[in-house]
């Protein structure tokens, strides 16, 4: 029986990133890394060959699509573009972090009796955001990115994605370190007032949602070719 991600490649990314400050420290998030992984999951059993781009988590190794670990989201993008230009699908869940440390010390630094001290952080890439503009022209590539508030509907447009999933971290039973979550799901408009469509998803468990996620892209995908689910047989 054909799976509905036969032939497609997914590159998904996930977890948090970290930025050194030191040798012994660094600045983090607190995302676990189980949306994405569950999407790279979901992919693989669909049918999809999959490319995980994983920051540090504490999960279990999947089996059946390629892993590549990364630290910092300079790694992160680099290891993206290696892949972006290849994938049908690309999720990013990873909870990027927006900002690095601008020096960071080659030793471990020291109180030296000082009270306070100044870090001077710097933006990292927005890896979604280069995805967005480096999309082929002809609609094969369709591009899903996550966000934490509500009016996630202008990073749709301002980052060029297909799909935008928008959780509320105040929901309980959403967000970092939980088994389910509650989301909204943008596209963008194709009607004439330019507002984006929105649906609001029931709570559900992350596996399921990441299957949900998937099938929704590949169907805008689909779509972005000319194409209906149905000519696919
Ligand atoms: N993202 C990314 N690279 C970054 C930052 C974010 O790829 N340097 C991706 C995330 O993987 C996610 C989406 O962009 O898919 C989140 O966008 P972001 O602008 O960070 O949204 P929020 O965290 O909701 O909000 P804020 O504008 O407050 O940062």
């Amino acid at each position: 029986k054909p799976l509905p991600l036969d032939g497609l490649q997914v590159l998904v990314t996930a977890g948090p990133t970290q930025e050194a400050m030191d040798p012994v420290r660094y600045l983090t998030n607190h995302s676990t890394g189980k949306m994405g992984y569950a999407i790279a999951e979901a992919a693989r059993d669909l049918g999809a060959q999959v490319t995980l781009v994983s920051g540090p988590v504490a999960l279990d190794e999947p089996t059946g699509l390629e892993v590549r670990h990364v630290t910092s989201a300079q790694q992160m993008f680099d290891a993206v573009t290696e892949h972006f230009a290849t994938a049908d699908l690309t999720i990013m869940a990873a909870a990027v972090g927006d900002f690095r440390v601008a020096e960071v010390a080659n030793d471990k630094i020291k109180k030296n009796g000082r009270t306070s001290i100044t870090l001077e952080l710097v933006a990292n890439p927005d890896i979604l955001a280069w995805a967005g503009s480096h999309k082929k022209a002809d609609g094969s590539q369709a591009l899903c990115g996550f966000a934490m508030e509500i009016n996630a509907a202008k990073k749709l447009a301002h980052k060029h994605c297909d799909m935008l999933v928008a959780n509320n971290l105040r929901d309980p039973g959403a967000g970092f370190a939980t088994d389910t979550n509650i989301v909204t799901v943008m596209t963008p408009a194709n009607n004439a007032t330019g507002a984006p469509n929105i649906e609001h998803w029931e709570k559900m468990d992350k596996h399921e949602l990441a299957e949900r996620l998937l099938i929704k892209l590949a169907a805008i995908r689909l779509s972005n070719l000319g194409q209906s689910p149905d000519d696919q047989t």
